[in-house]
């Protein structure tokens, strides 16, 4: 992975910090981040949209691929935006001091607490996924006697290609109003109509870890033609566009994603075409890119303390993690590459499985996957997972989550503690 090195003793490094020494000081297992990395995505989301649409927009970082208050600092200094999608994720960005202002709120069952949370707190923008909830939320905010920023969230009938459990943008989808039956015509008409929500943007989001540029573009063109319908049938103008997220990244070696300047280059140029050949004005952007701002940033590190073969079937070697703190192989079938920190520069030639500690045969962290030769007491890396696992981590089996370590320049800080084992039991009566 490119931005990992081998340092003089053999061992990984990352941002110039001994992946080993990390392990020893810390413990494991242990998520580390480069934090240059996590700010240099998101300068290349900032920056393409000054450069492709005169900065007429903003990246809104997606928290559920990690949200605690050290990233949401971070993100804020960046100067993007964030997108929440609970209580818990929006407590944790108000607690960080994130400006409320720059913050979607997200969801297809917002509780009543959350919508009031998100009002009392002046959320910049609640994206309405279904009638039910625009109903609730113009209620509530006619009862604090304020009106409600809104989005709506669309369907556009978009098919990306990746896993079927994280697409969202075609019809039998749980997320939105969908285009094709004219429900969202219909949304459109209803919520222009309740006097305590404004209808300013739409937004759809078309699934996750897409490496295809074409998919983002044809939901700029639908999503255009049906903001020029709104125009033109009912006389309204929708301000604000918002894409989601979804930008693709490596995570093996076969993984070939494009630069995310790239995706946001394409988006403008279908917009400013449809604006123009609709007569429209350009749409304020938004787009929501979670995984791309801290996928690769991120490490896990393990200890190893098993090492089985079993002749003619397979060697499984057992770390001291698992599904406990990524879920993603158990669930999805992904595709993560490993490597022996410790023995970083020798060659990877043996093929096992990491298997986690928990008592269930399907928690692997991977199958077949290369590595150098495994003994007990090795320090095992596992590469981009700074998204979807501290935030899809549990204690099943009571196994506590591990501490995140952030990495600058050779330096390290703890940003989430390990969990101790009172606070296994802290809610216990
Ligand atoms: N915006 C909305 C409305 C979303 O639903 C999502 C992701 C994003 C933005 C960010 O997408 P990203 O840029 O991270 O691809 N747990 C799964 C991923 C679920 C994504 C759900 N929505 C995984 O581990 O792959």
């Amino acid at each position: 992975m490119e931005n990992f090195s081998v340092n003089n003793n053999g061992n990984l490094a990352i941002n110039g910090c001994d992946t080993v020494e990390l392990a020893k000081q810390y413990s494991t297992p242990l998520y580390v981040l480069n934090e240059n990395m996590i700010r240099q995505a998101c300068k290349s989301y900032k920056d393409a949209i000054a450069k492709y649409y005169d900065g007429r927009g903003l990246a809104c970082y997606a928290s559920k691929a990690l949200n605690c208050l050290e990233i949401c600092r971070i993100i804020q200094d960046e100067g993007l935006g964030l997108d929440v999608v609970s209580e818990g994720e929006l407590y944790t960005a108000i607690k960080s001091g994130f400006k409320t202002e720059n913050i979607h709120f997200h969801g297809n069952n917002k509780t009543d607490d959350e919508l009031i949370m998100a009002l009392d707190n002046n959320v910049g923008t609640i994206v309405v996924d279904n009638l039910f909830e625009m109903q609730k939320l113009d209620k509530l905010a006619k009862q604090k006697d304020c009106v409600a920023n809104i989005s709506l969230r669309i369907k556009p009938g978009i098919d990306a290609h990746t896993h079927d459990y994280i697409r969202t943008g075609q019809i039998d989808s749980k997320f939105g109003f969908a285009l094709e039956t004219g429900e969202a015509f219909e949304a459109v008409k209803n919520a222009i109509e309740l006097k305590n929500i404004n209808l300013k943007e739409l937004h759809c989001h078309i699934g996750s870890q897409i490496f295809d540029v074409y998919p983002f573009v044809l939901a700029s063109q639908v999503m255009m033609d049906f903001i020029a319908k709104i125009r033109d049938e009912l006389n309204y103008t929708i301000e604000n566009l918002n894409l989601g997220g979804g930008f693709g990244i490596k995570y093996v070696d076969k993984d070939n994603p494009k630069p995310y300047e790239l995706y946001i280059k394409e988006i403008a140029n279908a917009i400013k075409i449809k604006a123009k050949e609709n007569n429209l004005p350009l749409p304020y952007l938004f787009v929501e890119p979670g995984r791309s701002i801290v996928g690769e940033a991120g490490i896990t590190l393990y200890k190893v303390g098993s090492v089985k073969t079993i002749p003619d079937v397979r060697t499984y070697i057992s770390v001291d993690g698992g599904m406990t703190d990524n879920i993603r192989y158990a669930l999805y079938r992904s595709d993560y590459k490993a490597i022996i920190a410790n023995k970083a520069s020798m060659p990877a030639s043996n093929i096992v499985t990491i298997a986690g500690k928990c008592c269930e045969s399907g928690d692997l962290i991977q199958e077949n996957a290369n590595i150098q030769s495994p003994e007990v007491g090795d320090i095992l890396a596992v590469f981009s997972t700074g998204a979807y696992n501290y935030s899809m981590a549990s204690n099943y089996n009571r196994i506590r989550r591990p501490a995140m370590v952030m990495v600058k320049d050779g330096k390290s800080r703890v940003i989430i503690k390990r969990e101790s084992l009172d606070d296994l039991i802290k809610n216990d009566i």
